[in-house]
């Protein structure tokens, strides 16, 4: 009715931004070519946010983009969580209905949706709340991903500096997972003047400008030049310089305040300019009708926005009234109106209206809104009523329905998993509790249960430091004694929360619930307990570290059983497979899983069967039952997305599928599988699993860049964190193996010195072998270096007598672990040792031999693994020692398996290196082969030997060291470097050294 008033103190079209509609037209094209991105545009109040998003999505939607907006809203403290997202869905249920939008998601299942909108129908039932909150951010994802394929999406969520906490999550969920999201581009805006030092939406900005995909956009204030044409296309034209100037000067090229200027003042007409912003928007709400102020004063109490019905009903106008008096305000530009109701164009105006009301009359006009929601909830949206009425009555200073409506807006806060605000709601009613004298019975529950709500909701929230004082609060009110049950779920609870805090003594609060809840008759209370103390303290100590503990778990999943609580029983049986030892062990705890999955699957409780896949991949594959483990994280990656939970859970069975992957050389496969657990939400230490892994493979295949980057990415994560040996020893490896590498023998021991001082107190040997076995390797190559540098030698030696002390203390119990030890084995014994005179030529060759053993074991356990990379290596030890040993038959067969390897695994270093050796050694690569002779001509008329030991002299080896490598006698060295100086023509080693490195002859790339 109001739509058709024109305000005319606006300009027609957008001035200047041109770079800016550009970068977005241009995301947008990204976006639709499958390339997602998300720009932040921050900006002043008033500098053309909105504007400039206007312009922008008319664009779009003349391209046939599909365009969601929503906005954020300034609403007290209380917050309506989820809001833009509300409101983009109720646009998408108005443009293709509720079943449209159940038609796109699997299974027509939108009953997470449903806690947002009611026109999806009933919500969910109760059920575990962090999983539905999960459910319900995959819902929406999987909701644009499917709009998006009908073609580019913008979602644009304006002024997220109000945004709410469930609404900050949410949008965080999305932005992280916008690699999935091909084809959609999300928008956000927010005032950066707003922005101070503790506001919430900083840290996840700055986590956003992480990622790389996402891009700021600042919207300065518009120069001089677009000020004055601005000042021309709003009062229509041409303006002088002295108005331009006085403009420019006051506005400083702020839009929102040029236009208020000019609709002020005219000094032009002796009319002066007001000098701030604020008395500007004021006074342009002042100059209306008195009755027309008198609505204004009204709704600023109803928040920045208000609907209608619920406007009529507090004014007691009729609706045709209403629409009179208001009329002024729209045509000025004070109020906007919206399908649904009016708002303020801007907050600062309404904060000034408000502001000025008189003190009792503010509280009147809340209480007024109070009642008239309280008396037909339908004024306001769905599901809204009660956090709207708490907010009023709280306003209105009215303590008892303050806390009563307060409690029920938390209830409600629950339902729709907006638990910051339900917790917010939770310590309102806390507040308020003393001012009420009957407070528990108006609610019907004491100050304890609500004690208790709140603990649980700071848990939801990860505020475990308020959990546990709401907790300590809780027990001091409780007399144990007389309420045992009770008390013992709030030990249980705030022992989990300072276990979440890192606190150690978790344990006596979890053994305190244990022992107040009794055991008979069986009860869920007491399985959940025992679960929780098994459970927890497993967490911390691997295996049972008291045999205790497995009594304990053991009881509570009979329990369960015994009182029906399936989802218990579950993830106890999980605890104890997780406890076994492994070694001889996996059939049974295979089978524990199996079972605790089935009994999980009956109670339709999804977090103990996902649980059960994650702990089951990692045992196998720790175990070497490399094809069981992938198999096993293939399957829960099924059956998570089919419960709606792949982001949540598809990061940890991701990264579990990918490691059994690099274990069997599929390393392409590996590849892909690491991509797409990136594009999901993988937690921060989950993120350095699969750095791990892709350095893993970097390494290997000769990409150090990468290898570099990944190690340095997992130490700034790792940094200031508790350490675990599962994620610090293997970042261990890994970045001992670039040292080597990069050829930094000195660093790298110090690397690995450093971690065997640092090994946790019970140190795994899962993840302690691969660092004994990359240990040994940094000291062979640190001795070799140390031929030069005699401290290097002591300080390598030194380290491996410790990595030896180490190995001989530790059992191997998997084959996964023998392996390793075996190669451990044969890396210790080809240490460095004098090169032996001439006389103990037999003794060396028995020596070379026993090594070509060794390494011969090593492969063949690696073999066995199914491990090709590590076989490959082993092979090529076992190859080189067979030469010295005299045995060029052995020799030859396992350098040509090996060369085959490296290769088809693209293991380029390695395949350089067996190269390398084949030439050293004179070996042909291959049966077919035995053309070495070819290029003779392009090696200055070297035979292929003269050019082999021409590389070492290059390199700066003596003829002892040409010997040793080429597998020849010093003698012989000799003579063949006497030969290649006459036939380079010239006198010295370092000038043939020299015309090898002027003629590059031997660049990497060069045979
Ligand atoms: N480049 C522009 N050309 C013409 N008018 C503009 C331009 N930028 C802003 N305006 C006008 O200035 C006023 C304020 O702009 P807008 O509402 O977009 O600011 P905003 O940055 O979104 O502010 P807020 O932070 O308050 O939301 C609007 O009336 C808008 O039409
Ligand atoms: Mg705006």
């Amino acid at each position: 009715m109001l739509a058709d008033v024109e305000a005319q103190v606006s300009s027609p079209v957008l001035v200047g931004r041109s770079g800016q509609l550009a970068a977005l037209d241009a995301a947008l094209a990204a976006a639709s070519d499958g390339r997602p991105s998300t720009i932040m545009i921050g900006g002043e109040a008033g500098v053309g946010k909105t504007r400039l998003i206007s312009e922008f999505t008319e664009n779009a939607r003349r391209d046939n983009a599909r365009v969601l907006v929503g906005g954020c809203l300034e609403l007290g403290a209380d917050g309506l969580p989820f809001a833009p997202f509300t409101s983009v869905l109720r646009e998408l249920v108005r443009d293709l209905g509720a079943a449209g939008i159940a038609g796109l998601l699997p299974g027509g299942a939108t009953r997470e949706l449903a806690r947002l909108l009611p026109e999806f129908g009933a919500p969910a039932g109760p059920g575990d709340a962090g999983e539905a909150r999960a459910r319900l951010f995959e819902q929406i994802l999987l909701l644009l991903e499917r709009l998006a394929e009908a073609g580019p999406v913008a979602l644009v969520i304006e002024d997220t500096h109000w945004a709410d906490a469930s609404t900050r999550d949410l949008l965080a969920f999305l932005v992280r997972n916008q690699l999935s999201l091909e084809r959609v581009l999300i928008v956000l805006t927010y005032r950066s003047d707003d922005l101070h030092r503790t506001h919430p939406l900083r840290p996840l900005l700055a986590e956003l400008d992480r990622s790389g995909w996402v891009t700021r956009m600042e919207l300065d204030r518009l120069t001089r030049w677009d000020t004055s044409q601005l000042v021309t296309q709003i009062i229509g034209r041409e303006a002088g310089d002295d108005l331009l100037t006085d403009v420019y000067r006051r506005s400083e090229g702020n839009p929102l305040y040029v236009e208020a200027l000019l609709d002020e003042g005219d000094p032009a007409q002796g009319k002066p300019l007001p000098e701030s912003l604020r008395d500007l928007l004021v006074a342009s709400a002042r100059r209306l009708p008195d009755e027309t102020q008198e609505v204004l004063r009204i709704a600023s109490a109803g928040g920045e926005r208000t609907g209608h019905g619920l406007l009529a009903a507090v004014s007691a106008l009729d609706e045709a009234a209403l629409a009179r008096a208001l009329r002024p305000a729209v045509a000025a530009n004070v109020l906007l109106t919206d399908p649904d109701g009016y708002l303020f164009r801007h907050a600062l105006i309404r904060e000034a209206v408000h502001d000025e009301l008189l003190p009792g009359e503010r509280g009147q006009l809340h209480r007024r809104f109070a009642e008239a929601i309280g008396t037909d909830p339908a004024l306001v949206l769905p599901g809204r009523a009660p956090a709207e009425q708490a907010y009023h009555w709280y306003a209105a200073h009215d303590l008892t329905r303050a806390l009563v409506t307060a409690w029920q807006a938390a209830e409600q806060f629950g339902r729709s998993l907006a638990y910051a605000e339900q917790l917010a709601m939770l310590s309102r009613v806390l507040e308020l509790w003393d001012g009420v004298p009957d407070a528990g019975q108006r609610i019907g529950a004491d100050h304890v249960a609500v004690l208790e709500a709140a603990v649980q909701t700071a848990e939801l929230t990860g505020e475990d430091d308020r959990g546990v004082l709401f907790a300590q609060a809780a027990l001091r009110e409780i007399d144990a004694a007389a309420e045992p049950v009770r008390a013992a779920l709030l030990l249980e609870i705030r022992g989990r929360l300072k276990y979440h805090l890192g606190r150690t003594d978790f344990v006596d609060d979890l053994r305190a619930a244990v022992g107040l809840v009794p055991a008979e008759p069986p009860s869920p209370a007491r399985s959940r307990v025992l679960e929780s103390l098994a459970h927890r303290t497993l967490q911390v100590h691997r295996g049972w570290a008291d045999v205790e503990l497995r009594t304990v778990a053991e009881e509570a999943v009979l329990t369960a059983r015994r009182c029906g609580d399936a989802a218990t029983e579950a993830a106890a049986l999980v605890t104890i497979a997780c406890a076994e030892p492994i070694s001889g062990n996996v059939e049974r705890i295979r089978a524990l899983l199996a079972q605790a999955r089935s009994v999980a699957a009956r109670a339709q409780a999804f977090q103990p069967t996902l649980n059960a896949a994650v702990t089951e991949s990692d045992m196998l594959e720790g175990a070497g039952l490399h094809e069981l483990a992938a198999g096993v994280a293939r399957e829960g990656l099924v059956t998570a997305r089919e419960h709606g939970l792949a982001r949540t859970y598809g990061a940890a069975l991701a990264n579990n599928l990918a490691e059994p992957l690099v274990s069997l050389g599929r390393w392409d496969e590996a590849a892909e599988v690491l991509e797409s657990a990136m594009k999901q939400l993988p937690a921060r230490v989950g993120k350095t699993c699969i750095w791990r892994l892709a350095g893993d493979m970097a390494l290997a295949r000769g990409d150090l860049t990468t290898a570099t980057e990944s190690v340095a990415w997992i130490k700034s994560v790792l940094k200031g964190t508790r350490y675990q040996d599962q994620y610090h020893l293997p970042l261990v490896r890994l970045e001992t193996g670039v040292l080597l590498a990069q050829d930094r023998p000195a660093e790298a021991l110090s690397v690995v010195g450093a971690a065997v001082g640092h090994f946790g107190e019970l140190p795994n040997s899962r993840y302690v072998w691969p660092v004994l076995v990359v240990g040994a390797q940094a000291c062979a190559a640190a001795a070799a270096a140390g031929v030069r540098d005699g401290a290097l030698a002591a300080q390598a030696a030194a380290l491996l007598e410790r990595l030896r002390a180490e190995a001989h203390g530790r059992t191997a119990d998997e084959r996964a672990q023998q392996a390793h030890r075996l190669t451990f084995a044969a890396e210790a014994e080809t240490a460095p040792s004098e090169q032996p005179a001439a006389s103990e030529q037999a003794a060396a060759s028995e020596q070379a031999a026993a090594q070509a053993r060794a390494w011969d074991e090593a492969a063949q356990a690696w073999e066995a693994l199914g491990e090709p990379y590590p076989l490959a290596l082993a092979l090529r030890r076992s190859a080189e020692a067979a030469l010295s040993a005299g045995d060029r038959d052995g020799a030859t067969s396992k350098l040509r398996r090996s060369a085959a390897l490296a290769q088809s695994l693209k293991a380029n270093p390695l395949s350089d290196d067996i190269a390398q050796l084949i030439r050293r050694a004179r070996i042909s690569p291959d049966p077919d082969a035995g053309n070495q002779t070819k290029a003779e001509p392009q090696r200055l008329g070297l035979t292929a030997r003269e050019f082999e030991v021409l590389r070492l002299v290059a390199a700066g080896r003596s003829n002892r060291e040409i010997a040793a490598e080429l597998f020849i006698s010093a003698k012989t060295a000799s003579v063949h470097v006497s030969n290649i100086l006459g036939k380079l023509g010239v006198a010295t080693r370092g000038e043939a050294a020299a015309t090898a490195h002027r003629l590059r002859l031997f660049d990497p790339q060069q045979p």
